[in-house]
């Protein structure tokens, strides 16, 4: 059957997986093997020069990381895809691979907290330098080119603010001044957003989160052309080592073929509490890209096919308001991932955009208030229950002050 032409709930099922030529099992075999035999030298030279498919060493691949990597192509409509050891392997990987001492970074202004860190810590020491820009304005991003820029660094939906950035606009323009555009997909996964097929070069993901959607690994993927993943899997990963592991790679194939069961539910119950919240008297913004008030909602109708499973809101009366609430809740947990089949509730501020200086927090509208919600696959009327019991208190606040 031709791969390509699948439907992505059977792609997620079928492609990149045969069943065992030998025994015929149909879930994939667990590889762990890091040393492969060769019949002879030339053959193991044809492998490590690259001139022959095939794997020599652990730490380069094996064969479940590599049916994994053929199914996270295919579902991103890329030539190819390198696992990795974690979402953040993935992104400064991908970004080290484009970037050299001397280089300029465009980075798009609220992304996740980890990617802010490694381009304003550890970037800057190898003389990298990025620039935070606000990549729903053109004109800013254009005024921020320079001749020495060769990266536009995208993450949409963003990481807390789910701010929508026009990846097929921004990639004409990164492309008319000659620059890579890589775009973080985790909060959408291939099923709501494809960015290589609006003009992106590279994708990366933490498949710690949807990707895998369980709760139980860290692992990541770096999508693009053929030529480029080959450098990064030498030269990156393999330099570096920051491979996955087979373990690893059997769960994200287990996990992905629910991929789309799970994001539709995600994307159904998010839906039902955005609204919910936004009706709220104790809440004073909703950030949800399916919301008619969302200053993107047009774009993200275009650009995604679901609104994704993250909502994060302001609760009124600041820190105090916030702690109140989270610590308040029964079924949701406060926690730093996201994407899981548990409700998950985080305080960006004071845990995943902590690394982030207080000012710029703000900047960015990741003020005390916010709070970043990962929807889960309960029963959505338990989620908004326990919503609705753990704001209480904060109506009595909010009736006070007005
Ligand atoms: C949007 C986004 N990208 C990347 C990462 C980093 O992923 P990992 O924890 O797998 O390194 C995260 C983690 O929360 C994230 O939310």
């Amino acid at each position: 059957m031709e791969m390509r032409k699948w439907k992505m709930d059977t792609a997620l099922i079928h492609a990149g997986q045969e069943p065992c030529e030998k025994t015929g099992a149909v879930a994939s075999a667990v590889v762990p093997a890091v040393a492969y035999a060769f019949t002879d030298v030339d053959a193991a030279a044809a492998v490590v020069a690259g001139e022959r498919e095939g794997t020599y060493y652990g730490r380069y691949g094996n064969p479940t990381i590599a049916s994994l990597e053929a199914k996270i192509a295919s579902l991103e409509k890329g030539e190819a895809a390198l696992g990795v050891s974690s979402g953040m392997a993935a992104i400064s990987g991908a970004l080290l691979a484009f970037l050299k001492q001397g280089d300029h970074v465009i980075c798009t202004r609220d992304v996740y907290g980890g990617s802010y860190k490694f381009l304003t810590s550890l970037a800057p020491r190898y003389g990298i330098e990025t620039d935070f820009v606000d990549c729903t304005d053109l004109a800013a991003v254009m005024r921020a080119i320079r001749p020495e820029t060769r990266v536009l660094y995208l993450e949409t939906p963003s990481n807390p603010c789910l701010t929508i950035l026009d990846i097929g606009q921004l990639s004409r323009l990164a492309h008319a001044h000659g620059l890579t555009v890589i775009v973080d997909n985790t909060f959408m996964t291939p099923y709501l957003q494809q960015p290589l097929e609006l003009g992106a070069d590279v994708v990366v993901h933490s498949a710690t989160k949807y990707l895998n959607g369980h709760g139980d690994v860290i692992a990541g993927f770096i999508v693009g052309k053929r030529e480029a993943i080959q450098y990064m899997r030498r030269h990156i990963m393999g330099d570096l080592g920051q491979n996955l592991n087979a373990w690893d790679a059997f769960l994200i194939l287990r996990g992905l073929k629910t991929l789309g069961l799970r994001i539709r539910q995600h994307c159904q119950s998010a839906g039902e509490i955005a609204r919910y919240l936004e009706a709220h008297p104790a809440i004073e913004r909703v950030y949800y890209p399916g919301l008619a008030s969302h200053p993107q909602h047009e774009l993200a109708r275009r650009q995604m096919s679901g609104m994704g499973g993250i909502v994060s809101f302001e609760v009124r009366g600041g820190l105090e308001a916030a702690k109140t609430f989270m610590n308040g809740l029964r079924l949701a947990m406060i926690s730093f991932s996201l994407g899981d089949p548990e409700t998950l509730v985080q305080h960006p501020a004071s845990m995943t955009h902590f690394a982030i200086p207080s000012g710029e927090r703000e900047a960015f509208g990741i003020t005390d208030g916010l709070i970043r919600f990962s929807t889960g696959l309960e029963d959505a009327s338990d989620i908004i229950d326990d919503l609705e019991q753990a704001l209480q208190p904060l109506l009595k606040q909010v009736a006070s002050s007005g």
